[in-house]
């Protein structure tokens, strides 16, 4: 095998010059004796000290899903994988078209993506009041709960039991951005705490964070309690409907629960400070995203004897097919 034969301590411009000339070998080990190195050579070019040396083969880490599995999948299921996946902590969760083989899918990320050290096989939807999507283990440790990481917050969750998005990571900063220092925020359907955790992290404030699943809030307390935000975030397992009467009337409300969050208007408002801002969501057809939820959200204002006024309008993601998630910030008089 071809090698170019570089004096030790001029080796790295050598090699420089190799990548110039389309010249260097990826797929071959770089060899060294005590004066000099060799690397490994594709083809002669001019200016070059070449020898012939035996090579090792290089083993060289995939860099991509699909680049692991080319030559063990058939390449039509290649085409029908899905490459992209969400990443929580060091587990990976990803959906497997029906037939796929999942164990080789699932050691390809481990072996292409050394940080994963779990992969998760979603079990279909996000289902019943607290939006739990069922997993299963496919490759890995055998674990289904890490601490994810954002916006300089550490958060546990365990992706069997609680409701989590990585996705909405930019939906909660942009809340974080909005609230006035020494708000009293009423952090419903809070899940393991994220937009609490990332709002009390970037201002101070007080926020009444109530969840329903209690795995889920038992690690927000638990994450409340690792990012020192105690007294910041006050958690109660409970229903928003029966809690909210309790909590004092709020500068801010947020309504992260766009399946459901219809049904809540009506406490979420009553939530409210006059001036106060809701945050609300739904899922909604792309053809017409915002019209039916402003519809909704002033004829609960209007039952309550209030007015809503209609402060920004976003979509925040896809959903599925022509239906994503929206966000209706609104203000109540
Ligand atoms: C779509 S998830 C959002 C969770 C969290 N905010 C997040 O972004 O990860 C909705 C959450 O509301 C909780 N939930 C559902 N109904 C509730 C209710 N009536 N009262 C309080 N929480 C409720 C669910 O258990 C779930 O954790």
């Amino acid at each position: 095998m071809l090698f170019v034969k570089a004096p030790a301590e001029v080796a790295e411009s050598i090699r420089k010059k190799m990548l110039a000339a389309e010249i260097f070998d990826p797929n071959h080990a770089v060899e060294k004796s005590k004066s000099h190195v060799y690397f490994p050579a594709a083809k002669r070019a001019p200016g070059f000290d070449f020898v012939e040396r035996k090579a090792r083969t290089r083993k060289r880490k995939p860099r991509s899903l699909r680049e692991a599995l080319e030559g063990k999948l058939a390449p039509a299921d290649l085409d029908v994988l899905v490459t992209s996946f969400d990443t929580i902590g060091d587990i990976a969760v990803i959906e497997v078209r029906y037939g796929l083989d999942e164990a080789l899918i699932g050691n390809a990320i481990l072996e292409s993506h050394p940080a994963i050290k779990t992969v998760c096989k979603k079990g279909g939807a996000h289902t019943g009041p607290f939006r739990v999507m069922p997993v299963k283990v496919i490759a890995g440790e055998n674990k289904t709960s890490a601490v994810y990481q954002e916006h300089g917050v550490r958060m546990r969750v365990d992706v069997d039991r609680v409701y989590f998005s990585p996705r909405l990571s930019s939906e909660r900063l942009r809340i974080a951005k909005q609230v006035v220092p020494g708000e009293e925020i009423a952090g419903f359907f809070a899940g393991v705490g994220p937009f609490p955790l990332v709002i009390a992290k970037k201002k101070k404030c007080r926020i009444y964070a109530v969840e329903l699943n209690p795995h889920a809030f038992e690690l927000m307390r638990e994450n409340i309690a690792m990012n020192k935000l105690r007294g910041e975030i006050l958690p109660t397992l409970g229903d928003v409907r029966e809690i909210a009467p309790y909590i004092p009337k709020c500068d801010r409300v947020l309504m992260p629960s766009p399946k459901t969050g219809e049904s809540f208007l009506e406490p979420c408002i009553s939530a409210a400070k006059p001036g106060g801002v809701v945050h609300y969501y739904e899922f909604a057809p792309d053809e017409d995203p915002y019209s039916g939820a402003i519809k909704r959200i002033e004829a609960a204002a209007e039952s309550l004897g209030r007015k809503a006024k209609i402060l920004n309008r976003r979509v925040v993601r896809p959903h599925s097919v022509r239906v994503s998630q929206v966000a209706i910030d609104f203000s109540v008089n």
